[in-house]
């Protein structure tokens, strides 16, 4: 019996040495020296920066380093600054963050000198899409970490505590300051006192590191909830229903960020029912939460059923309202005029509305990337868009500038991504999707930031302390590891664009779950823009949606010299060609190919590219441990299934339309087109069975 006893203990200890379920994200340093921490204050978030600092210092042995809160006009917000003591910061977040970028360094090895860190954004926000009954809207990761149906629904247990505080931790690392808790398509039930009641135990456990709680709320609550009879903005009852809600929400959680709102969106309820307007609807909130200092992130996601190119519909509702919104509103725009895709053109939104705060939302849970199956590294589309030029200001308005208070006075600036977070052991599905979650947190810090120094951190971070055989020495671990897994990483998302909408298409995905090709699918019932067919136009002489002058004018939303240069095919870059130009199939490229061969071309390419990550990835076995290789090897066979049914799909669909033969030096289809529109509703979703 006592030796089964030992056995077992033993099993248990080897197994938790073993064990690597991705689960403890980029946070593993664990201290090799002491260290000796001068503060003079006290508070729950010092406690836990000195506790972070203890736990993974890996620094001389017993230096000593003074945390100091004091005002410094050089460092702005949550901000801090290595100095040749320790880390200076205006208040204890400042400090915190400090902290997470001095154990980080010690891991990365990248030098720690005299500089101030401030942060791009003041408000950097996660946007959880979950729902109450714990399902989440385009989550591939398991249920929703907050919610959950159920007669336990409410009851607040030590394994939700424990699960937050990580969640808490693990935002505070990389700057992370604010979460948005439930759905954009919002349960008016969220606004109960006993859902808030909840709300307020979260808040209090995401309170020290730094992490605000914010709501989605539904536009028509006072009706739905609150007994009235209208929800109208400019209704005095509807007035003081929002007031009242308001003051309940901060007695109960003072610090509470404010509302993110969806209206007249999607079917959803908005000022607009009653005649009003966006700026009517979204200044009734910000009153409410004015005396409190919150804020209102109201959402420009808006399309009707209307002729209008639905990509102009956003900037064409919303530039009229610039100047009429309360300085605590701002507006939420996508990075992209539709909705995610692999690829678009910045929303001419950006830099036009020049008296307004405008934040961008930037999702990343992969809705129309692959979801939790394929590898798709987000933070180079990111650096992309926010290195887009606006010209709004001349040259250099980049969407950064433009957002981040460099170029115009937005009394608040923030950014918001939509999580890919759940409770999957891993949070993110794919393990190679914690590294947006990361590269998220690091651009919403600093979005200069270069995506390939991101992935740097992020694989060291992650991958280095568990490498494991011990005996690998770090130059081979940084040449057979680092560099092949870093380049992976870096070609990624090129790699999906080229297998799923090469050359500027866009929304020709599968409408089952967004998952897969569907640029077939156009039931006669559906709305137009919610079909492949409105976007791509294929046809007998082309392909591609004009949005030049002689189309729908979406150029003319953009300023001069972008409106001109989208216009003219020979200066439209040619990633974005399909997206503003519909071109006949023997349109002659840079290349010197026809458009229809270089179609080909590109998938081909996507296919090779995953075919090559799998190559890449069997070869790095020596350095992961056997949990998370094989996780990531299976993800990858999913991903080359998708890659050639992409492939297969699409390259099969427009040569109906072209007429024209495959180029005969690269891979052929190997499936059937009928085969795979006919499965097309009813192929599985792998991440559902996880
Ligand atoms: C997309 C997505 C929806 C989401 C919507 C939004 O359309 O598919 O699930 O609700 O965007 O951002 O509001």
């Amino acid at each position: 019996m006592k030796i089964k006893i030992v056995l077992f203990i033993l099993f248990l200890t080897c197994h938790s040495l073993l064990a690597e379920d991705g689960h403890d994200l980029w946070l593993r340093s664990k201290s090799t020296t002491s260290i000796n921490i001068v503060c003079k204050e006290n508070s729950p978030t010092l406690e836990i920066a000195k506790q972070e600092l203890k736990q993974g210092w890996q620094g001389k042995n017993g230096e000593t380093i003074v945390l100091s809160v004091k005002n410094n006009k050089a460092i702005n917000h949550d901000g801090f600054k290595f100095t040749h003591e320790g880390i200076q910061a205006n208040n204890d977040f400042g400090i915190l963050y400090g902290v997470y970028e001095l154990l980080r360094r010690q891991v990365t090895g990248e030098p720690f000198k005299e500089e101030i860190c401030n942060p791009s954004y003041e408000h950097r926000v996660l946007n959880h899409w979950d729902n109450l009954d714990g399902s989440i809207e385009r989550g591939y990761a398991g249920h929703s970490i907050f919610w959950r149906k159920g007669n336990d629904a409410f009851i607040v247990t030590e394994k939700d505590k424990v699960l937050w505080q990580e969640y808490a931790r693990a935002n505070a690392s990389v700057g992370i300051n604010g979460a948005v808790l439930n759905n954009v398509n919002s349960s008016p039930n969220m606004l109960k006192t006993e859902t808030l009641n909840r709300v307020k135990a979260i808040a209090d456990i995401l309170r020290p590191y730094g992490v605000k709680v914010y709501l989605s709320a539904k536009f028509s609550s006072p009706s739905a909830i609150g007994g009235l009879k209208s929800s109208d903005p400019l209704n005095p009852e509807v007035i003081k229903w929002w007031q009242d809600k308001a003051k309940e929400i901060y007695s109960m959680i003072p610090d509470f960020g404010g509302f993110l709102v969806k209206a007249n969106s999607e079917g959803q309820a908005g000022p607009q029912d009653y005649g009003r307007t966006h700026a009517d609807g979204a200044n009734l909130l910000a009153d409410a939460v004015k005396p409190y200092g919150g804020i209102v992130m109201w959402r420009a996601f808006v399309y009707s059923t209307s002729n209008e190119d639905r990509a102009k519909q956003a900037y064409n509702e919303f530039l009229p309202l610039d100047g009429k919104f309360r300085d605590n509103v701002i507006i939420q725009v996508k990075n992209g005029p539709i909705d995610f895709q692999p690829r678009e053109p910045f929303s001419p939104l950006f830099g036009a509305m020049k008296r307004t705060s405008l934040m961008p939302e930037l999702q990343i849970t992969q809705e129309y990337l692959g979801h939790s199956v394929d590898m798709v590294y987000l933070s180079t589309m990111w650096e992309e868009f926010f290195k887009s030029d606006t010209y709004q200001e001349g040259k250099g308005s980049t969407v950064a500038r433009c957002t981040d208070g460099s170029i115009f006075q937005q009394k608040h600036t923030a950014i918001a991504g939509v999580s890919n977070i759940g409770l999957d052991t891993n949070w993110c599905g794919h393990l190679f999707a914690q590294s947006n979650w990361y590269a998220f947190g690091r651009l919403a810090w600093n979005n200069q930031m270069k995506s390939e120094k991101i992935a740097d951190e992020w694989i060291k971070l992650t991958f280095k302390q568990t490498s494991t055989d011990k005996s690998i020495s770090s130059n081979n671990w940084t040449v057979n590891f680092l560099k092949p897994v870093k380049q992976m990483m870096m070609d990624s998302r090129e790699a999906a664009v080229n297998y799923m909408m090469p050359l500027g298409f866009h929304h020709i995905m599968s409408a089952k779950e967004h998952y897969g090709p569907g640029p077939w699918w156009a039931p006669t019932r559906m709305r137009k823009d919610w079909t492949p067919p409105y976007f791509h136009q294929a046809d007998s002489l082309g392909v591609g949606f004009n949005r030049t002058k002689t189309g729908s004018n979406a150029v003319s939303q953009y300023h001069e010299p972008v409106a001109s240069m989208f216009n003219d095919v020979n200066s439209c870059p040619e990633i974005y060609l399909l997206w503003f130009h519909h071109l006949p199939w023997d349109f002659k490229m840079k290349s010197g190919h026809t458009l229809w061969d270089e179609i080909c071309y590109h998938y081909n390419t996507g296919l090779q590219q995953v075919k090559q990550f799998k190559k890449t990835w069997e070869k790095v076995q020596p350095y992961v441990d056997q949990e998370r290789f094989v996780d990531v090897k299976e993800r990858l066979v999913l991903q080359l299934n998708n890659a050639q049914l992409w492939n297969d799909g699409c390259v099969l669909y427009f040569q109906k339309f072209s007429k024209k033969p495959i180029p005969s030096d690269i891979e052929q289809p190997v499936g059937k087109l009928e085969e795979i529109m006919k499965n097309d509703m009813k192929r599985p979703m792998p991440w559902v069975k996880r």
